[in-house]
């Protein structure tokens, strides 16, 4: 009998890769969307909405997965309903029916002020968005020990990650800019998604740092984006975060030494992904 693995967030731009992955390594794959239903052949489409706790509860129990790989996030990115609260009902309904919750968490639970991070580091968020996403790592922790919470960087993709789509908006003369003081280790949404489910297949329980080698700032990556797509990176704007008074992360590198201890699976820095090694 094939296993039954549920995606929440199946029609957002990582758990798309993480149901198609899924689809590829032959699980059972039922993806959850909020507000258009996708596209994504062997997927089988559910309706969701982390607000509803019953409802929440509801497909868990009728569905009875192996696996749930939450990486469902609020539209809004400050939505302590969906992103908080969601979190710790998909939790509670998965230790209900046994089944093993990878929980996608954010460098955005910590401030950045004291780099490097290790899985130890407690949360100290500076933003909204990062304290719903701390509140979801206690919620799951609390109801759901055995989960694992990965914590995740900017996340790219083929062009059609925020990032890559905001490099362009800029460069076609859009109001905004990249910061060169506040620094990320982003990855690739391809390579999240085979470690997330690897991950799944691991007895561990507990936070996990998942990113790509490189540390660079938004405007360093802002470039390399540019440099890969033909732009010219001399017309992104750059600014200063703390001259714009800014609240935001400040350097959020992650200690990776157990993600390669535990998996096979490497996640690229974004220098091999933009070919420069
Ligand atoms: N993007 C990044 O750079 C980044 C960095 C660090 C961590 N993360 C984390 O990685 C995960 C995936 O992020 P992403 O960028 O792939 O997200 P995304 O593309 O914004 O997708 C969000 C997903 O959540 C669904 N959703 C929104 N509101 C919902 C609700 N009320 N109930 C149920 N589902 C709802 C959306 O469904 P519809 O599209 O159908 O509305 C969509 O499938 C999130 O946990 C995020 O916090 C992301």
């Amino acid at each position: 009998m094939t296993r039954t693995i549920l995606v929440t967030g199946a029609s957002g731009h990582l758990g798309r890769r993480v149901a198609a992955r899924s689809v590829a390594e032959g699980w059972t794959v039922v993806g959850t969307f909020h507000t258009a239903q996708p596209e994504l052949p062997g997927v089988g489409w559910r309706r969701l909405d982390l607000r509803d706790r019953a409802m929440v509860e509801g497909l868990l129990t009728e569905l009875a997965p192996d696996v749930v790989v939450h990486a469902a996030a609020g539209r809004d990115r400050d939505d302590w309903a969906v992103i908080a609260e969601g979190a710790g009902a998909v939790a509670a309904a998965a230790a209900a029916v046994g089944a093993r919750l990878v929980h996608v968490s954010s460098d955005a639970v910590l401030s950045g002020a004291n780099p490097p991070y290790d899985e130890t580091a407690l949360p100290d968020p500076v933003t909204r968005y990062g304290a719903a996403k701390a509140a979801a790592e206690t919620a799951v922790r609390t109801v759901a020990p055995g989960a694992v919470i990965a914590r995740v960087s900017l996340i790219l993709g083929d062009g059609d990650s925020k990032h890559e789509r905001l490099v362009h908006a800029l460069h076609a003369g859009e109001d905004g800019a990249l910061f060169t003081d506040r620094y990320r280790m982003p990855s690739h949404a391809a390579d999240l998604a085979a470690a997330l489910l690897e991950l799944a297949g691991t007895g561990h329980a507990g936070v996990v740092n998942l990113a790509g080698s490189d540390r660079v700032s938004y405007h360093e990556l802002g470039c390399l984006i540019a440099e890969r797509d033909g732009l010219d990176p001399a017309r992104l704007p750059a600014a200063r975060a703390q001259d714009r008074g800014v609240v935001l992360s400040a350097d959020t590198r992650l200690d990776t030494t157990l993600a390669t201890e535990l998996l096979t699976t490497r996640v690229r820095g974004v220098r091999e992904l933009f070919g420069q090694r």
